[in-house]
């Protein structure tokens, strides 16, 4: 089992990878908006490029997350509200989906992809995953 600290690090760089281009979100919600068609209805109205800059940020607050940093949950706390019954209504069902074609997508555009890296995408995500499904 690896360290938590070198499972912030493998995402952090991994994540750096991905994202110094600028298809690695495009592909993401390509695969996430095709998967099912109760995602492609949720994202009708969005305005992509301000989707991705705010879908960006937020991974980088998973590590945080992870590393239980308490100052983040503020931030996550606006998020997990907003995806909660009362806004956007995203069961949790959804969250495997969502992790699976992040993850699809981190496996395209990472050259240097394993699977520890993909041990540590979803070791960090997954206190992420659990506080805005918690908050449901
Ligand atoms: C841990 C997982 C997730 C994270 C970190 C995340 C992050 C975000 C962030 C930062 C925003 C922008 C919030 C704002 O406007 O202030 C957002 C919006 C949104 N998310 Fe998520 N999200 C996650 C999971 C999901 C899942 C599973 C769905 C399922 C469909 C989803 C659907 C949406 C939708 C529909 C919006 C609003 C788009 C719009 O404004 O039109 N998210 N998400």
């Amino acid at each position: 089992m690896i360290t938590s600290d070198r499972a912030a690090e493998l995402f952090n760089d991994s994540l750096e990878r991905c994202t110094a281009g600028d298809e690695f979100l495009d592909r993401f919600y390509e695969l996430f908006l095709t998967s099912s068609r109760e995602v492609a209805e949720k994202f009708r109205h969005t305005d992509f490029p301000k989707q991705k800059r705010m879908l960006k940020a937020s991974l980088y607050m998973m590590i945080l997350m992870a590393e239980g940093k308490s100052e983040i949950q503020k931030d996550l706390q606006r998020i997990a509200k907003r995806h909660s019954r009362a806004d956007l209504d995203i069961r949790a069902e959804l969250y495997s989906l969502w992790l699976d074609c992040l993850i699809q997508a981190a496996r395209e555009f990472d050259p240097r992809f394993t699977p520890e890296t993909e041990m540590a995408w979803r070791r960090i995500m997954a206190q992420g995953i659990a506080f805005m499904q918690s908050h449901y």
